[in-house]
């Protein structure tokens, strides 16, 4: 069986991409289907590039019960467009950024929030933030992975 491929794209693949990339793995392997996926993160840029997710992204995966710690940052590739049938930008820079590259890309590129029951579309950079501004990120990116997971169960699995 043919895995789904699931990719998490923002500007340094340390903050907002790696908590998406954690959220989604936690919910997918809480229903055991861990084996039907292929799920990573990217950057846009190569400012971060084989750095671990930002320590205070880190703490708050902990506190909701996963760890991303092994995690490590990478460049978006052109072969992603090729290998991953849903690319999930943070906001629309990231978007445009990769719609820029490949403008006939098979998979699907969209924002993450798309998915998400919030009344938002982009997740805030928690770059310059505080603590709490990782927990904020941390709730809005695991409320669209839980919708994509969902849209992705109607679509593939039902
Ligand atoms: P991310 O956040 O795109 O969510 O990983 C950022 C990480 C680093 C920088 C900006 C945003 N930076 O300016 O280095």
């Amino acid at each position: 069986m043919k895995r789904i491929g699931v990719l998490f794209v923002c500007l340094g693949n340390i903050c907002r991409s790696p908590l998406a990339e954690g959220a989604f793995r936690h919910l997918v392997s809480e229903k055991g289907i861990e084996d039907r996926f292929l799920i990573d993160s990217a950057a846009t840029s190569s400012w971060h590039i084989d750095s671990a997710p930002d320590s205070r992204g880190q703490n708050a995966a902990l506190l909701a019960g996963f760890d991303i710690s092994s995690q490590r940052a990478r460049k978006l590739r052109p072969d992603d467009f090729e290998i991953f049938h849903y690319i999930l930008a943070m906001d629309r820079n990231n978007l445009s950024h990769m719609k820029s590259i490949d403008p006939e890309a098979p998979a699907k590129v969209e924002l993450l929030l798309k998915y998400s029951d919030r009344g938002i579309l982009e997740v805030p950079d928690p770059y310059y933030g505080d603590v709490e501004d990782f927990q904020a990120t941390l709730d809005l990116v695991g409320s669209g992975a839980k919708g994509l997971l969902e849209a992705i169960e109607r679509e593939h699995f039902s």
